[in-house]
C-alpha cells in the first residue's frame, strides 16, 4: 500500500501529520482499503466515558479486505503456510483462493448451525489453519469471535463463555504441542458442565483421539463442511465500522479477566498499517509470527494484519524446542522465512541450548527480526542479533497490549533507528506521554514515569464486554483524560522509549499476562488455604516468575506435596501457564493497620533484596517480616 514509510524523514513527516491533523492522516490510510460505503466522520471521541468512534457509518466486511480483494492479483499466492508439530507430517499451504473458499464454506456452516450477526462464538482450538478459518468465517457473517488460548482450563473457558453470553463454541478433538496431546474437546466438555447456554459445539478433527459427541449439541467440522453444496462465495455481511469484530479476554489487576472489545474498521486499519510499517514486508515474503493466535499478537500479526496486507503468514503448531532446539531454524530454512517475530522468553529458552542447534541451517532468507510481549534483556537481544540475524537484520522491539490492537511503539525495520532493549519511537498516530503519580505530565527527556497515551488511535479498546464502567475504571480513570497502559517507561535523552514493565498488579510470565488477584483467588480455593499474596520476581527464562506467600490453617506436614497440590488447583482454575514457581508457607502477611497487604515488602523479599525493605514500623505486626525473610525460597 502506498502509505508505506520508507525513510526516517518520511517517518518524521508522517508522525507530524498524524499529530497535526489525525483525521486527514487516518482517512488517507483508510482510503487504501475496500469499503462498501465510506465514513461520514473520521473520528469522534472523548476519553472520559470513554467514547471512541472511528470511520462512523462506514460499511465494510474485514474478510473482503483480507481475502476477496486479493483474489485477482494473489489468488494463487500462499496466504497461510502451516507447519505441523510433528516433523514427519507434511505441512499445508492454503492459497488466497483456497482460504477464501474455506472461509466462505465455514461461514455457510455457521449460518446453517444458527449463528447470526452479533452472536458471540468462542473458539478453543490448537494452532491449525482452521482456527484462522473459523475466525474469519465468524467475521464474514458478522458474528463476534472470542478466541481462548488452548492452555486455559475448563473453568477459564466456562467463565469466558458465560461472560460473553456465547451460544457456540468451536474446538478440536485435541491438539499436538511438543510431546503432548492436549484433550481440547474434553476440556470443553468439562467447561460445559458448569456453563449453560451453549447450543452447538463444532469439532475439528485433528488428533483423531476418542471424544464424546453429545447428540443434538456436538457436530463434526468435516461433516458439516461436506454438507455445504454451493462452496461458492458466502455473501459477506455488511458491517458498520464500529460493530464489534472480536472479544479477547485479558488479565487485569483486579477480578476475573475482562473481555477487551475491538471493532471492525479501526482494528483492520491499524493492524494492517502497523504490520506494513513495522515489518516492511516485501511482496511474497514469508512472515513467521510464533505467537499463539489465542493472544492479540496472533490475531493481528498471524491473521488480520498480514492477510489484509496480502502477505504470506506462516503458522506453526508446535513449540520452539520440539523435537529439539533447532526447530525454529529448520522452519526458517525450509520455508525461506523473511520475517521472524517471536518473544524474548522463546529467545532465552533457545539461547540456553547454545549455538549448536543453529549449525547447518540456512538463515540467509531472514531480513527482519521482531520481538514482543515483555522487555527484552540485552543478552537476549544481542544473541538474537548476532546468531540469528547475523548482524544484518534489523530487530524491531514492538510494544503493545491486547487493548491496543496493534503495535504502538517500535522502530520500523531498517527505516528508523533501533536501540538495544528500547521499543524506541511511537508509530504515526500514537501520542505517548509519561505521567507522575499525580497524573501530571512529565515533559522533557531522560525521565521516567507511567506510560499513558493521550489521543485515540484506530484500534484502541472500545469497551470491556458487558461492563463499560470497568473499561473506564481500568484504563481511563487513573489519569483522567488519558489512556493508562499500566506500564512504567523511561524516555532517554533522544526521546526514545524503553518499557520497564508493569507498575500494577499484573505479572508477565513468559510473555503471558496474569493478574495477581486471579492467582490469589485460585490459590485460596485450595483446601486449607486461609489467605495468600502473589508477587512477581525476576526469572532467567520466564522474565517474571510467580512467587506465592500462603497462609494455611495449619502448617503442612509435607510441604512439597502441599505445594504441588496447590499448583494443581491453580492449573485447574486458570491453566497450567499460571502455576506458581515458588510457594512459601507463612504464618502471616505484612499488613498495614487498615489491613492492606504491603506487596512492596513481599516483592523485595521475593527478589532477594532483603536489605531494602524500607520502613516496616507501620505494620500491624512487623515481626512477621523477619519470619518471612528467614523462610524465603
Ligand atoms: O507490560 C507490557 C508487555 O506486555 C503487556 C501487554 O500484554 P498483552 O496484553 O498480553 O500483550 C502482549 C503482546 C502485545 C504490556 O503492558 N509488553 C508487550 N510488549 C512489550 C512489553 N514490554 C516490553 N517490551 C515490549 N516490546
Amino acid at each position: 500500500m502506498s502509505t508505506r514509510i520508507e525513510t526516517y524523514e518520511q517517518y518524521k513527516a508522517a508522525y507530524e501529520a498524524s499529530v497535526n491533523n489525525p483525521e486527514a492522516f487516518w482517512a488517507g490510510v483508510a482510503d487504501q482499503f475496500s469499503w462498501r460505503r465510506k465514513w461520514d466522520k473520521v473520528l469522534e471521541w472523548n476519553f472520559t466515558e470513554p467514547m471512541v468512534k472511528w470511520f462512523a457509518n462506514a460499511r465494510l466486511n474485514i474478510t473482503e479486505n483480507c481475502l476477496d480483494r486479493h483474489l485477482a492479483k494473489r489468488g494463487s499466492q500462499p496466504a497461510i503456510i502451516w507447519e505441523p508439530n510433528g516433523v514427519d507430517e507434511p505441512g499445508r499451504v492454503m492459497t488466497y483462493a483456497e482460504l477464501h473458499s474455506e472461509v466462505c464454506r465455514f461461514a455457510s456452516v455457521l449460518r446453517s448451525n444458527g449463528v447470526q450477526k452479533g452472536d458471540r462464538v468462542c473458539i478453543y482450538m490448537g494452532m491449525v489453519p482452521e482456527l484462522a478459518v473459523a475466525m474469519m468465517a465468524c467475521a464474514r457473517i458478522g458474528a463476534i469471535h472470542s478466541v481462548i488460548f488452548g492452555g486455559f482450563s475448563a473453568q477459564s473457558i466456562a467463565d469466558r463463555l458465560q461472560d460473553a453470553g456465547a451460544r457456540f463454541i468451536i474446538t478440536c478433538d485435541g491438539a499436538y504441542r511438543g510431546g503432548k496431546d492436549i484433550p481440547l474437546k474434553n476440556t470443553v466438555d468439562d467447561a460445559l458442565q458448569t456453563s449453560g447456554g451453549v447450543e452447538r459445539v463444532i469439532v475439528f478433527q485433528r488428533t483423531h483421539t476418542a471424544v464424546s459427541m453429545i447428540k443434538g449439541r456436538d457436530v463434526w467440522w468435516h461433516e458439516e463442511m461436506a454438507k455445504v453444496i454451493d462452496s461458492g462465495v458466502t455473501e459477506a455481511e455488511e458491517m458498520e465500522a464500529e460493530d464489534p469484530l472480536f472479544i479477547l479476554y485479558t488479565s487485569g489487576s483486579t477480578g476475573k479477566p475482562k473481555g477487551v472489545v475491538h471493532t471492525t474498521a479501526g482494528y483492520m486499519v491499524y493492524a494492517t498499517y502497523s504490520f506494513e510499517n513495522v515489518f516492511q514486508p516485501k511482496e511474497g515474503e514469508v512472515h513467521f509470527c510464533t505467537a499463539d493466535i489465542g493472544w492479540i499478537t496472533g490475531h493481528s500479526y498471524i491473521v488480520y494484519g498480514v492477510l489484509c496486507a496480502g502477505g504470506t503468514s506462516l503458522m506453526y503448531e508446535g513449540i520452539p524446542t520440539w523435537p529439539d532446539a533447532g526447530r525454529f531454524w529448520e522452519i526458517v530454512d525450509k520455508y525461506k522465512v523473511g520475517i521472524l517475530y517471536t518473544a524474548p522468553t522463546a529467545i532465552r529458552s533457545l539461547m540456553a541450548f547454545g549455538t549448536d542447534p543453529l549449525q547447518g541451517k540456512d538463515l540467509s532468507s531472514l531480513r527482519v527480526l521482531g520481538t514482543v510481549g515483555e522487555p527484552i534483556n540485552e543478552e537476549a537481544w544481542n544473541w538474537y542479533n548476532e546468531h540469528v540475524g547475523k548482524r544484518r537484520c534489523p530487530i524491531v522491539d514492538t510494544w503493545f497490549q491486547t487493548e491496543n490492537g496493534g503495535i504502538l511503539i517500535s522502530n520500523l525495520a531498517g527505516v528508523t533507528p533501533s536501540k538495544t532493549s528500547y521499543a524506541t519511537l511511537p508509530l504515526p498516530g500514537i501520542q505517548p506521554i509519561l505521567v507522575d503519580e499525580q497524573g501530571k505530565e512529565i515533559t522533557g527527556n531522560d525521565v521516567s514515569g507511567n506510560l499513558c497515551i493521550k489521543f485515540p488511535w484506530p484500534s484502541v479498546i472500545r469497551t470491556t464486554w458487558g461492563d463499560h464502567e470497568r473499561c473506564r475504571q481500568n484504563y481511563f480513570a487513573t489519569y483522567p483524560g488519558y489512556y493508562f497502559t499500566g506500564d512504567g517507561c523511561y524516555r532517554d535523552s533522544d526521546g526514545m522509549y524503553r518499557i520497564t514493565g508493569r507498575v500494577d498488579d499484573v505479572l508477565n510470565v513468559s510473555g503471558h499476562r496474569i493478574g495477581t488477584a486471579e492467582l490469589e483467588n485460585a490459590i485460596n480455593m485450595h483446601t486449607g488455604v486461609l489467605e495468600s499474596a502473589v508477587v512477581g520476581y525476576p526469572h532467567d527464562l520466564k522474565g517474571q516468575g510467580i512467587y506465592a506467600y500462603v497462609i494455611m490453617d495449619s502448617m503442612p506436614d509435607d510441604e512439597p506435596h502441599t505445594r504441588a497440590d496447590i499448583a494443581q488447583t491453580v492449573a485447574r482454575v486458570i491453566g497450567s501457564i499460571a502455576k506458581p514457581d515458588k510457594i512459601q508457607f507463612v504464618p502471616g502477611l505484612p499488613k498495614t493497620r487498615s489491613g492492606k497487604i504491603m506487596r512492596r515488602i513481599l516483592r523485595k523479599i521475593a527478589e532477594g533484596e532483603l536489605q531494602q525493605l524500607g520502613d516496616v514500623s507501620t505494620l500491624l505486626d512487623p515481626s512477621v517480616v523477619e519470619i518471612i525473610k528467614d523462610g524465603r525460597l
